[in-house]
């Protein structure tokens, strides 16, 4: 059963970025950061985050698989659609917040501008995919491509996706910069409103940007995150 996004009081947040922004480790350090104030999070990653997703997330970053353009995209909506059923509507329809590594954005940005695909089509794949379910707040985390560069090599062992080439990323890395664009923003509204996080700093001072990010959406709600010390490092779940 889909719920009506009219009818949802929970918050739906995002974490987007390139390679190497160090993204997943602020959802994990914000949601342990949020779920220490009391805050019912959900934190979960795209692609993944039900069993099924888990499955595609594996053929998705695979570097064995020979996906094309399409399947690829798809794969990743299909992904999506599951994620959006079983887990970020009746989470956010309860009220909770839900904290989501990656979603549309990501899909404009890697299967748009990076794969060529028209975002016609991406959109209307999506449509289908999120049931309306639209972001309530992006944070966008950047860094200078030279850092990016550099975490990603000490990472190694790169998926399917990250080996995809410098002017593959390039074109992603300038996509998420368009969707700073208040004029991109409203053009997109199944994307939400998306706020950059400069993310070339400790991770302590980066979680921080990211909560006062919250804070000057929803003060009333992360009033106690305003003020709070961030607890040290703990493992997310769902
Ligand atoms: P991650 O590295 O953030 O876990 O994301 C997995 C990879 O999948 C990453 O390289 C970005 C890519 N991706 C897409 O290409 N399209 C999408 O829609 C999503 C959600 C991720």
């Amino acid at each position: 059963m889909s719920v009506p996004v009219d009818a949802t009081p929970g918050h739906f947040i995002v974490l987007e970025g390139g390679e190497g922004a160090g993204k997943t480790t602020q959802w994990d350090r914000l949601a342990a950061a949020l779920r220490g104030l009391g805050h019912d999070v959900v934190a979960v990653r795209e692609p993944g985050g039900t069993p099924i997703g888990d499955a595609l997330r594996a053929l998705l970053l695979d570097p064995a698989s020979q996906l094309e353009a399409r399947t690829e995209a798809l794969l990743f909506a299909a992904s999506r659609a599951q994620l959006v059923h079983d887990v970020i509507a009746p989470a956010r329809a309860r009220g909770a917040l839900v904290l989501v590594d990656r979603f549309l954005l990501s899909t404009y940005a890697y299967q748009g501008a990076g794969r060529g695909l028209p975002l016609e089509g991406l959109r209307a794949a999506n449509a289908l995919a999120t049931a309306g379910q639209a972001p309530d707040l992006t944070l966008l985390l950047t860094v200078p491509e030279p850092v990016a560069a550099s975490r990603l090599a000490q990472r190694g062992g790169a998926d399917r996706l990250e080996r995809a080439g410098a002017d593959f990323h390039a074109r992603v890395g300038a996509a998420f910069h368009d969707a700073l664009d208040a004029a991109w923003q409203a053009r997109h509204p199944e994307v939400g409103p998306v706020v950059r996080i400069d993310a070339d700093a400790d991770l302590d001072v980066v979680t921080a940007r990211c909560i006062a990010a919250l804070v000057a959406r929803w003060p009333q709600r992360f009033a106690d995150a305003a003020s709070a010390q961030l607890p040290q490092r703990h493992a997310p779940h769902v």
